[in-house]
């Protein structure tokens, strides 16, 4: 099963986490994928895979405008490709964005073909370590 990873990055949260993602998966030997939308900007985005995971931070309580761009430009995959989703948030103010940015992940997943079997939101605080197992816990469920 080949897997690949989508996702931006701009203070290194949410590439650990893909890492971490990709390590567990390749431990249950899926082959794993990464692309980040700004440093491999000119990878080409393969779409012959068996699913893929899709991960962004909160910014300015939205979807950053790097995965939009990436959007932009990315192909679609076969349709009922399994995709799942993955939004980390940090401010501490009452609204976050979280909710909105993972509506808006899935919309543009959904819309390349994928079918989004799962979405977690993590709030990047002392908390955040069991959101984050569990988020691997279903990543190797969706993908084994
Ligand atoms: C430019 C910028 C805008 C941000 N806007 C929000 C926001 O609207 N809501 C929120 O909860 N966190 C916001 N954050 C915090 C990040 O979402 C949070 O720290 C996240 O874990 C960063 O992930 P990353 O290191 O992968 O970029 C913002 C951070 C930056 C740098």
């Amino acid at each position: 099963m080949k897997v690949s990873f989508v996702y931006y990055s701009n203070t290194g949260h949410t590439s650990s986490v893909a890492a971490e993602a990709a390590k567990r998966l390749e431990s249950i030997g899926v082959e794993t994928t990464q692309i980040d939308v700004v440093r491999d900007e000119d990878k080409e985005v393969p779409t012959d895979v068996d699913g893929m995971v899709f991960m962004t931070p909160v910014n300015a309580f939205s979807l950053p405008q790097q995965m939009t761009d990436f959007f932009a430009t990315c192909p679609s995959f076969k349709p009922g490709t399994p995709a799942v989703v993955f939004v980390n948030q940090g401010l501490w103010t009452p609204v976050l964005g979280g909710n909105r940015t993972a509506r808006q992940l899935t919309d543009a997943v959904q819309a390349l073909g994928c079918d989004v079997k799962d979405v977690t939101i993590v709030s990047w605080n002392k908390k955040r370590v069991p959101k984050i197992d569990a988020f691997l816990s279903r990543l190797t469920e969706v993908f084994s």
